[in-house]
């Protein structure tokens, strides 16, 4: 097992890539804290990980709230006695009509980037006082390059969530935390997705891809995995591309 007893909190976890870490990470050993805004849709991928032999929990987090980071934080160490892995994942889409909406801006602002500092604001703490950990943060690859049919806020808060992994690893890998960011390409739509979620825009995008296919929200889920377990422990500031060589092309 890959991941045998690490401790691991994913954020977004009741959907998508993140549920797929979620059950990957269980699977590999893991004990699964489930943190996202969906209630019932986090509750049951818990329970359905539980029902398949895995260790996992739901706990309600809104990542742009400072208060509920710390609650969530210090639920998941008074139950499993720390954090190894933090995975940042939660998000919002870019792919939407109007590109230059500011209060669209700000959400995305609030949730991509916000989140993720927030996440390793009260995290970094738990894994200093352990002697280390594994944080990776989602990013995109908007993260690394401009898009024509993606919001510049999600552009923005993508490569600040690139750069924020440069600068927490360069910070706190004197304390053995080793911090690196996933770069998903054309993914399965995300739930705030519009325009990618159109099958002729995809169909157009695909063209473009090397691997003339889409990802798959495993794909995704096995990335995080490596970067996470202590495969990758001289690993730190990198970025990693799930792209089907979107980037490279
Ligand atoms: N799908 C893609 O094509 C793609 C490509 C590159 C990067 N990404 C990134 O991957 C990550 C996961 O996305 P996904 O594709 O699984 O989409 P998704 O919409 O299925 O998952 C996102 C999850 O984040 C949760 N979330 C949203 N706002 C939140 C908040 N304020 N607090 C807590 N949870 C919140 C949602 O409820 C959802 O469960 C995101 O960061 C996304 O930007 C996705």
């Amino acid at each position: 097992m890959r991941l045998k007893d690490k401790v691991a909190l994913i954020t977004g976890a009741a959907s998508g890539m993140g549920e797929s870490a979620a059950r990957l990470f269980a699977r590999e050993g893991a004990k699964v804290v489930i943190a996202d805004i969906l209630t019932d849709e986090g509750e049951s991928v818990a329970s359905s990980i539980v029902a398949d032999g895995g260790q996992a929990q739901f706990m309600a987090l809104d990542v742009t709230d400072e208060a509920q980071w710390q609650a969530v934080v210090d639920a998941t160490v008074s139950n499993y006695g720390g954090i190894d892995i933090l995975i940042n994942n939660a998000g919002l889409s870019g792919a939407v009509p109007d590109r230059l909406d500011l209060a669209y801006f700000d959400k995305l602002m609030a949730v991509n980037a916000r989140g993720n500092f927030l996440g390793m604001k009260y995290v970094i703490p738990v894994m200093q006082k352990a002697g280390g950990g594994s944080i990776v943060n989602m990013s995109s690859m908007s993260g690394i390059i401009g898009q024509e049919f993606v919001h510049m806020g999600y552009n923005g808060a993508k490569g600040a969530i690139r750069l924020m992994t440069k600068s927490a690893a360069v910070q706190f890998g004197k304390d053995g935390i080793r911090v690196n960011s996933v770069h998903p390409g054309l993914m399965p739509p995300m739930r705030s997705s519009v325009s990618s979620a159109d099958p002729k825009l995809r169909e157009k995008v695909i063209e473009t891809i090397p691997l003339r296919r889409a990802g798959s929200a495993e794909e995704g889920a096995y990335a995080l995995l490596f970067l996470a377990s202590d495969e990758a422990s001289y690993i730190t500031g990198a970025e990693l591309v799930v792209d089907g060589g979107a980037v490279a092309a």
